[in-house]
């Protein structure tokens, strides 16, 4: 079955406090006119316990990676360790469409969608080197990202400060994803006034890029 994997990227459970949130709603709604028959999975970050980069599996991932050593010459923490990585990583992969929702934090996203991220840069299974440096593996996938800002980041003096979009897009694209579009509402806090019409062009975005994504298909061969 065709799935969908929602990541909210937010300490907000109550989707209806969280803007992005919000037109996240509207992108599935959209997408499930679209595709009734897509499975959809969220992943509210928050509510996950994500294996954290220590060093215990700092050790256990170069060994694997780069030593050449087996899974049986870790040590008992450290074959926990990856083993709640891999599994992560596994969750991770075993989907078709991936739809994230993160708010702009202190220029870039919060911190908890980075050490999601690194649990899924693993040598082998979702990236190669070769000699004409790394190739992502996660090919065929589509993904989109929706992000709030409060500011304005898409012209002006901040143009060059914003590192939350950037860095997603280009972490899943190095790991071989299809990262359609992002979806931007910006200026939530600073235009106040400007409020509903700000989140009414994003949901109006998020119904037309929902029915791109739907009929877009996905091969996955790996
Ligand atoms: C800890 C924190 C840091 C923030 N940093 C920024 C920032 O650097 N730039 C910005 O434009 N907005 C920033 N904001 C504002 C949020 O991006 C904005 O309120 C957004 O609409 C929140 O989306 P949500 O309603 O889905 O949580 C920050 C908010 C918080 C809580």
């Amino acid at each position: 079955m065709t799935k969908l994997l929602y990541i909210t990227v937010n300490p907000k459970r109550d989707g209806k406090l969280s803007k992005g949130m919000q037109i996240g709603e509207v992108f599935l709604n959209a997408f499930k006119l679209e595709k009734p028959d897509v499975e959809m999975v969220q992943m509210h970050l928050y509510d996950m316990e994500i294996p954290e980069m220590d060093i215990d599996l700092m050790y256990a991932r170069a060994k694997i990676s780069f030593m050449g050593r087996t899974f049986d010459e870790l040590s008992e923490v450290e074959q926990i360790k990856i083993m709640k990585m891999h599994a992560l990583a596994d969750q991770f992969i075993d989907a078709d469409y991936y739809v994230f929702v993160t708010p702009l934090w202190n220029l870039g996203s919060p911190a908890i969608l980075k050490s999601f991220l690194d649990n899924l840069f693993i040598v082998g299974k979702t990236f190669i080197n070769t000699e004409d440096g790394p190739k992502g593996l996660l090919t065929g996938r589509k993904a989109i990202h929706i992000q709030t800002r409060g500011g304005i980041y898409s012209t002006g003096p901040m143009a060059d400060f914003e590192f939350g979009d950037r860095f997603l897009t280009t972490a899943l694209g190095f790991l071989g994803l299809e990262v359609m579009d992002s979806i931007i509402a910006e200026g939530t806090d600073h235009f106040p006034k400007q409020l509903p019409e700000i989140m009414a062009k994003a949901k109006q975005e998020a119904v037309e890029k929902a029915k791109a994504m739907a009929k877009e298909t996905v091969t996955i061969s790996n």
